[in-house]
This record gives C-alpha cells, sequence and structure tokens, in this order.
C-alpha cells in the first residue's frame, strides 16, 4: 500500500524534452526531418551510456515493466496474436523468427520466447553489459540468439543485398528503444527492411514520465551549484539519453508512416502504471540520477563541480516527497508513467 508524501499533481512542469515540443504540424513535420538525419550535436545516447551500473541500475527499475498495465505483457499478447497463423501452420516449414530490438536486461524477449518456444528468438543491443544480463535471464533457453549491435544496422542479420527471405522477421519487438539511436527514422527504416512482407512491428515508446519533470530540476540544482545563471540553465538541451524524445503527439505515428507502414495498419495504445524505485537508498538516488550520470560525470571530470554525484543526490531525496509515494516497505514509487503501445504491419 502506496502512502503519499505530500499532494505532488499541482505541480506543474513543462516536457523535459524542448526541442521536440513543437505542437504544429509545421513544427512537428520540420521536427521529423531533423529527425531523419543524424545532428551534429548527437541527439543519440552514446554507445556506452547504458554500460556498466547504468545497466545494473536499469535491471532494478524495470522489473515495474512486469506490472499487468506496463509493456512487456502487452507486447507479448500482441506478438503471440501476429504469430499464431504461422506457428500454427508452421510457417511453410520455416521457424518463426522475432527479432527483439534494444533487449536491455532481456525483455520482452524473455516472456515471448517462453510463451513461444516453437518461434527463433534474437536478443539484440547495443550494449554489451545489457546483452550478458539477457543472457543470464534467459540461460535456460536453447531458442535465443544474442547481438550486440546498433539497430541503425541491421545489415549483420539481414545483408542489405540479396537478403533470403526467410532470413526476414516474422516479429521486430522493440520496448522504449527507438528513441535512443542518434538517427531514429534510419532505425525505424532498417526495422521495415528486415520485417518480411506481412511482418509486424510491436514497439512502445514514452508518452509521459513524471519523473523525467523530477530529473530536470535535480539537474537545475546541480547546475546552480556549479555556478551556472538560471537562464543559463533554463536554456539546456535534454539530456541525450532522453526518453521522451518520441513523445511529441503524432510524431511517431508519421515516422511510421515515413518508412512505409499504412496508416490502416498502424494502432496505437496508452497505458499507465508505476515505476518502483525499491526501497534501497543507494538504488534510489542511483535510479533517480541514472539519465544525467554523464553529465555528473563531465561536472566531476571538468573540474567544475566535484561533488556533483552528491549534489544530485541530496536534491533527489530532497524533491522525492513532491513527486513520489512511499510504500509500506520503505520503496519510492511513482504513478503515472504513460507509455504508447505501438504495432505496424508491413504489406504481405
Ligand atoms: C530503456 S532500455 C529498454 C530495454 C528493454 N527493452 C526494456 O524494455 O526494459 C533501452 C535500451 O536501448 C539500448 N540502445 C540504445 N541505443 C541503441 C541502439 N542504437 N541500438 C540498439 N540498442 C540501443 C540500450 O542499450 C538499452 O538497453
Amino acid at each position: 500500500m502506496a502512502v503519499p508524501f505530500t499532494n505532488h499533481l499541482a505541480c506543474r512542469w513543462h516536457r523535459f524534452a524542448p526541442a521536440l515540443g513543437a505542437s504544429s504540424l509545421g513544427q512537428s513535420r520540420r521536427l521529423l526531418h531533423s529527425l531523419s538525419r543524424p545532428l551534429a550535436n548527437s541527439q543519440g545516447a552514446d554507445k556506452q551510456q547504458f554500460d556498466g551500473e547504468v545497466a545494473a541500475l536499469y535491471q532494478k527499475i524495470s522489473v515495474s515493466h512486469y506490472h499487468p498495465d506496463g509493456p512487456w505483457n502487452k507486447m507479448v499478447e500482441v506478438t503471440k496474436m501476429a504469430v499464431a497463423p504461422n506457428i500454427t501452420n508452421g510457417a511453410g516449414g520455416r521457424k518463426v523468427r522475432i527479432l527483439d530490438l534494444a533487449t536491455g536486461s532481456g525483455e520482452p524477449a524473455n516472456l515471448i520466447a517462453r510463451e513461444l518456444p516453437e518461434a527463433q528468438m534474437f536478443a539484440t543491443d547495443v550494449s554489451q553489459d545489457m546483452v550478458e544480463k539477457a543472457k543470464v535471464l534467459m540461460q535456460d533457453l536453447k531458442t535465443i540468439e544474442y547481438r550486440i549491435l546498433d539497430m541503425q544496422d541491421l545489415s549483420s542479420l539481414v545483408p542489405v543485398a540479396k537478403a533470403a527471405a526467410e532470413e526476414h522477421f516474422d516479429v521486430v519487438t522493440c520496448c522504449y528503444g527507438y528513441m535512443f539511436p542518434e538517427d531514429k527514422l534510419k532505425s525505424l527504416r532498417e526495422t521495415w527492411r528486415v520485417l518480411k512482407p506481412g511482418g509486424t512491428l510491436v514497439t512502445t515508446y514514452w508518452v509521459e514520465m513524471p519523473m523525467m519533470k523530477m530529473v530536470k530540476q535535480v539537474m537545475g540544482d546541480v547546475l546552480r551549484a556549479s555556478g551556472m545563471s538560471q537562464e543559463e540553465i533554463d536554456s539546456q538541451p535534454p539530456p541525450p539519453m532522453n526518453p521522451m524524445a518520441l513523445s511529441e503527439p503524432g510524431l511517431f505515428k508519421r515516422m511510421l508512416e515515413d518508412v512505409g507502414f499504412e496508416a490502416s495498419t498502424i494502432t496505437l495504445q496508452e497505458s499507465s502504471y508505476p515505476l518502483n524505485f525499491t526501497a534501497d537508498n543507494k538504488t534510489q538516488a542511483g535510479i533517480g540520477t541514472m539519465m544525467i550520470k554523464a553529465k555528473l560525470d563531465e561536472l566531476v571530470q571538468s573540474g567544475k563541480l566535484s561533488n556533483a554525484h552528491e549534489v544530485a543526490n541530496e536534491s533527489f531525496f530532497r524533491r522525492a516527497p513532491n513527486w513520489m509515494e512511499k510504500g509500506t516497505g520503505g520503496e519510492l514509487i511513482i504513478e503515472g508513467m504513460r507509455f504508447c503501445l505501438a504495432v505496424a504491419k508491413k504489406p504481405a
């Protein structure tokens, strides 16, 4: 049973993605255009940003995604429905092939592989540390292949030239992944390319993240402590690891259409669930500052703020009561995390 600290609902904060805050169609189209090419100042997460300590922390917070209203169970159900005819009919003698991109510590690849033992599952991620965690999660499963790869280039799975029909995938899944590559449209184009005709994309992205608004306040406290003026703080770009990068209404659907998915095949379904930061103080602060870790490291290394991590931790715990509830076991819980489940089909 969660006990509210205080009423945090009155807090109003803008989205943590000012660069993606365009509201008119024209603005959004320009934004879509800008997403289609790599940006000089990189709007993608650095490849190493999910390695090491972040991989371990992410695995702890991601347990929340098993929530009945969370993404993983929904993705399993949609995937089962998408492959049902082929599993039943033996897919013309070939195994059903499922590709999980940005698998992180192994979901939803793990749940799907257990539900569909007849299928061949590929669990892939750009982070070696994440893939190692996925291997542990699925160590008892024999139907998984693992690959460390960047989803912007899937040529190691399906060659660009002369790919055999059987190398393509019946389903591509990707939970909370397309927000992170530098070139998000290129990643979607690669997904389209490796899907077989009639294949299905099952993916999720964040729509609302109160957690990011809190992180923005924590980052503001840190930058203030480093000597930055409020004006400079307000003009800071979102962090490169920005889970809200696809939250602009309508943006992801237009991206899907842009790479070839027909509007009539696209379904979008929103849902929300709580994230549990555990009851351990170190883990709580680690998760709370995970997305700004690279920036904190930079402030320490540059000598601008040698105690950046301590300032961030202090700010996190001071601000937590405004944003989070406390469970009876001491766990910190944040409500109102809203995501979108997007499903799209390539024409047969
Ligand atoms: C938020 S986690 C999602 C993990 C998992 N699917 C889940 O639902 O918990 C995002 C993952 O995307 C991966 N990632 C980031 N950029 C990537 C890229 N360019 N190609 C492949 N994976 C990438 C990260 O390493 C990380 O494991």
